[in-house]
Order: structure tokens, then C-alpha cells, then sequence
């Protein structure tokens, strides 16, 4: 049996923001519950506005105004064996202890996160400072370049300036300074959108092997399910702050249960199938004042009444696979 990594329960939070002089919450996580378990990928997909982002920030730590946990507990184990409440903790023993060496982060449209002004090699080396590794500057530049290597990057790279590099570049300089210290997790938030899609195929399957080589595990987040479909063990479909699926990635996408789920699958283009793909029409709700009763009822095809009344409880088919759903539900 694979071990539980990190443990998110009954998350719940969003931004409390001002319209006009309004105060209003916008609902982004809610209820969310999930675990990472031990060398794997878990993805977690849904359309854009879905809460993938923020569900990411609330797991880092990085909990910034207006942004707010309302509830709800993360838990990680560390490298060592130690338990951390992760909310318990203040940002500075997050950052001292579980920042870069338990957990690293891609934030999302991270090719802009480089500083213009530095030199590749300053900005990476400006990280060891901060955590206190004792390397003389040889040492940290043949790391670094070896580390570059990793991603294909040519090691001359370290000596260029954030805008003599591609976009794809950039990307790939920011994923590799994301596993310099090995981390035991990588979140990954839309890794691979701002790229082409060869650019894409490339840098995915570096990661890949990479993680295979490393055993750590990632949450990898991505509107995209062919991206899901070549990355993860398992996946979590997020619709409106919730997550409405969860399963093995194989199980979900031979038969997924939720409605929401199979739309996106729906929407991807097979090989040698001509027909018309069918969207999904419409978009997600206003997180300030989502639906009432299931949040997916004004767009779900099987809506039936108690859809649009109460939220539906999660049904576990096994340990490993839950949904929520009327549909799904018994007793009704
Ligand atoms: N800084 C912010 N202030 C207020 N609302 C925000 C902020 N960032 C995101 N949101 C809102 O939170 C919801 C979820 O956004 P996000 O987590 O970015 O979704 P996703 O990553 O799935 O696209 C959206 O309704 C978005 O408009
Ligand atoms: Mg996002």
C-alpha cells in the first residue's frame, strides 16, 4: 500500500475582495479533500475559474490577502518521517522547512517570475543563500549547470539574461530552478500552458523522467486532459471550488462517472475520428454567488430536481475513487 504523502481535508476558503463597497467572497475551494500519495502524479483538472490555482496557493502556503483558509487541514510528511500541520505553522518555518526542499512550486505563467536585471546564474544562486547551503561558487555553478542538463537546456544558458532566452526556455530554466534541491513534491500549476505544443511534449516528458528518476511526487494541474492523459497515476476533476471526481487515471478515462468529467473527455480529439466534437456549453459559475444545490446543474444534461436543491454528498466506490453526484447517490 502506497503512503499518503500529504493529506488535504475538508479544505474551504477564496478571496474576500471589495465590489464597489461591497465586501463578497469568492467561494474557490470548498470542501476539497484529497491525498498525494508516495511517487506519484496526481492531476487535477477542470476548466479555467475552477479553483485549480487557489486550491495550489492554500497547498503551498503561500496564503497572501485576499486570500483566505476558511477551514479545513493540510498535512504533510516530511523527507524524515515528521508529521507537519501545515496550517499550524508560521510562513517563516514554511518557508525555512518546507519551501524548495519538501515542496516546490510552478506557479502558473511562471516564465515571467525571472528577475530581467540577473543573470540566470545570480538568480539561482541568490537560492542557495537563502537556504543556507554551504557551496563554494564552482561547486554551485557545476551543480546548476548539471541541473540545467536535466531539462536539455545547453549549460551556457546560466550566463544569459532572462530575455535572450525563448519562452519555452525560460519555462524550462523556472521547472529547473522548481527541482534544484530535490524536492520530495512539485506542484505544478499549467506547467506547460504559455508553450507551443512541441515545446510542450518535450518539457513533459523531461518532467517525466525526471520524477521517475527522483520518486517524488507532483500535483500537476491543467485544463488540459491530454496532458492528464500522458502524466498522471490519478486525477481529480474540479468544477466550481469542488472536486467532483476523483480516480485512477485509466478507471476515469475508460468510464467517467460524473457528467462534468465525461464533457471533457468528450471534448478531446481522437485519433481517426472525424465527427463534430461536441463542447460543453456555457461556462463555470460566479464563484461569489455560485448555485445553489449541485454547482454543475445548470450545465449537467441529467439534472434531475433534488440537482438543483442540495449539494450532493460524495459516494466512494473504493478507496481510491469517489464522485459526487445525485446520480450517484443512494438512497436518494
Ligand atoms: N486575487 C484574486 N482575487 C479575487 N478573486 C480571485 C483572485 N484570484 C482568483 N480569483 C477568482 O477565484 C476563482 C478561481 O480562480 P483560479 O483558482 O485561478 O482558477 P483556475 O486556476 O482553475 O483557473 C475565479 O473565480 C477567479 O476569478
Ligand atoms: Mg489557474
Amino acid at each position: 500500500m502506497s503512503l499518503d504523502i500529504l493529506t488535504v481535508n475538508n479544505l474551504d476558503g477564496g478571496y474576500e475582495v471589495f465590489i464597489g463597497n461591497r465586501r463578497v467572497f469568492v467561494h474557490a475551494v470548498d470542501d476539497v479533500s484529497l491525498t498525494l500519495h508516495d511517487n506519484e502524479v496526481l492531476g487535477v483538472a477542470g476548466e479555467s475559474g475552477c479553483g485549480k490555482s487557489t486550491l495550489a496557493k492554500m497547498v503551498y502556503g503561500g496564503i497572501i490577502p485576499p486570500l483566505v483558509v476558511r477551514s479545513g487541514s493540510i498535512s504533510l510528511v516530511t523527507r524524515g518521517g515528521e508529521v507537519l500541520e501545515m496550517n499550524k505553522l508560521d510562513i517563516d518555518t514554511i518557508r525555512r522547512k518546507i519551501w524548495w526542499i519538501e515542496i516546490s512550486y510552478i506557479p502558473q505563467n511562471s516564465m515571467n517570475v525571472l528577475n530581467p536585471l540577473k543573470r540566470i546564474k545570480d538568480q539561482f544562486i541568490g537560492v542557495f543563500k537563502y537556504h543556507n547551503i554551504e557551496m563554494d561558487k564552482n561547486e554551485i555553478i557545476k551543480y546548476l549547470k548539471d541541473t540545467l542538463t536535466t531539462l536539455s537546456l545547453p549549460p551556457e544558458v546560466i550566463n544569459a539574461y532572462p530575455h535572450q532566452l525563448s519562452g519555452g526556455m525560460r519555462q524550462r530554466v523556472v521547472i529547473a530552478l522548481s527541482l534544484l534541491f530535490n524536492p520530495r513534491i512539485v506542484l505544478a500549476d499549467e506547467p506547460t500552458t504559455a508553450v507551443d505544443v512541441v515545446t510542450q511534449r518535450v518539457i513533459l516528458s523531461l518532467l517525466k523522467e525526471w520524477r521517475e528518476n527522483n520518486k517524488s511526487s507532483f500535483i500537476l494541474i491543467s485544463h488540459d486532459m491530454s496532458v492528464h492523459a500522458y502524466m498522471d497515476n490519478r486525477i481529480a476533476i474540479m468544477y466550481a471550488g469542488n472536486i467532483v471526481e476523483l480516480g485512477n487515471t485509466f478507471d476515469v478515462f475508460r468510464e467517467p462517472l460524473h457528467p462534468y468529467t465525461k464533457a471533457l473527455i468528450e471534448s478531446l480529439i481522437r485519433k481517426g475520428d472525424k465527427s463534430i466534437r461536441k463542447g460543453l456549453a456555457g461556462q463555470p459559475p460566479d464563484l461569489i454567488n455560485p448555485p445553489p444545490g449541485c454547482r454543475f446543474h445548470p450545465r449537467c444534461p441529467y439534472a434531475i430536481n433534488i440537482c438543483r436543491a442540495k449539494e450532493p454528498p460524495t459516494t466512494s466506490l473504493d478507496k481510491d475513487r469517489y464522485v459526487r453526484c445525485w446520480l450517484y447517490a443512494n438512497p436518494r
